[in-house]
């Protein structure tokens, strides 16, 4: 199969083209041809040799796809060869062939692109998992999205209107603002521009947000703590601005406020079943065809082939939602 791989850590010009045998699905995995890669922000980060495969992952990049299954396991119960799915990767999606465990499949509906679905799962995961399942994010609730713009936050968004809580998010600059509006938030503000802490409690009377779902780390803490409600949870999953920060505990003993952190990519394979089968009973069914509270934001399409270029796309900035690879 063809494949894109990693040849050292570096740049984006070390993603090159290559071949390599065509795997094999193991008991209890399926094969999928690949009809679409989602690009992630820790595929970057792999490329760099910041983020290496947990131990049994492909060294091949790529943590969602969609595409068709071509082959079973033995002991795959409820999948059929010719199944159109998008699946929850431990690797590999970067290829015209992948491997994954049964349990990690989602779906496709008939009226959904099978290209555009290839954007939903690892964003669809993390923000179901972390908006409700670690930040229990309950109807009513007010919720901050930091990074409404990108991958996980325009899906997170749009999963947390459909909760039925007041979404407010951020996103950098007026246009990326107004899309995040487009995408359900009741207000969002310009990270570039606004003192988000301060036109929260501006906002919310006071009260401040009951979940964050953040993206920033250590140089987001201490405005996130500010921001939060009393009994609120802040939940990290991101490190864009560094993992290492002071923390007031003094005021968030006064709000008996909470902090988790989590990743999705080294959770064991039971958790990450237990998390897409959540998703699937509760967040999937969004998708429609009866209900349209969840769509891809797709930003672009682009051959597997320019995997690079679209890892410097990533990076400048300018990517709002979902980039996509095409073998
Ligand atoms: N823990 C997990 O399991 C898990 C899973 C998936 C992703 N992640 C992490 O979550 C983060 C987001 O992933 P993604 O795929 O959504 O990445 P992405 O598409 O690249 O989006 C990055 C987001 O961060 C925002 N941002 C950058 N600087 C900001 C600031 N100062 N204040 C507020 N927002 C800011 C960007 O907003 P603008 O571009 O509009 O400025 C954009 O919305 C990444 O760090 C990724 O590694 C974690």
């Amino acid at each position: 199969m063809r494949a894109v791989e990693i040849v050292r850590p570096g740049g984006p010009e070390v993603l090159t083209e290559t071949t390599r045998p065509d795997p094999v699905p193991d008991p209890g995995e399926v094969l999928i041809q690949v009809a679409a890669a989602g690009v992630n922000r820790a595929d970057l980060l792999q490329r760099q040799g910041n983020y290496p495969p947990p131990p049994g992952a492909s060294d091949i990049p790529g943590l969602e796809c969609s595409g068709v299954i071509v082959g079973l396991g033995d002991d795959v119960v409820g999948w059929q060869v010719g199944d159109r799915v998008a699946a929850l990767l431990d690797g590999g999606g970067y290829a015209d062939l992948v491997v994954t465990p049964a349990a990690q499949l989602l779906s496709v509906p008939d009226h959904l692109d099978l290209v555009d679905a290839a954007g939903l799962p690892e964003a669809v995961c993390t923000a179901w998992s972390n908006l409700v399942m670690v930040g229990r994010l309950a109807r009513g609730e007010i919720v901050l999205i930091q990074g409404g713009s990108g991958g996980v936050g325009s899906v997170a968004i749009q999963l947390a209107a459909a909760l039925g809580a007041h979404v407010v998010t951020t996103a950098g600059g007026p246009e990326r603002v107004e899309r995040c509006i487009d995408l359900g938030a009741e207000s969002a503000l310009d990270h570039r521009a606004d003192d988000v802490a301060a036109h929260l409690a501006e906002a919310t009377s006071g009260h401040g947000a009951d979940v964050i779902l953040d993206v920033l780390g250590a140089g987001g803490l201490t405005a996130n703590v500010r921001a939060l409600a009393t009994g609120g949870r802040l939940v990290v999953i991101g490190l864009q601005q560094g993992r290492r920060a002071e923390i007031d505990l003094g005021m968030l003993m006064g709000k008996r406020a909470s902090v988790h952190g989590t990743t999705l990519r080294s959770r064991p394979p039971a958790e990450k079943a237990a998390i897409v089968a959540d998703v699937a009973a509760h967040a999937w069914p969004l998708l429609g065809p009866a209900d349209t509270r969840l769509r891809p934001v797709i930003h672009a399409r682009m051959p597997l082939a320019e995997a690079g270029r679209a890892h410097s796309q990533l990076d400048s900035g300018e990517v709002f939602g979902k980039l996509l690879l095409v073998p």
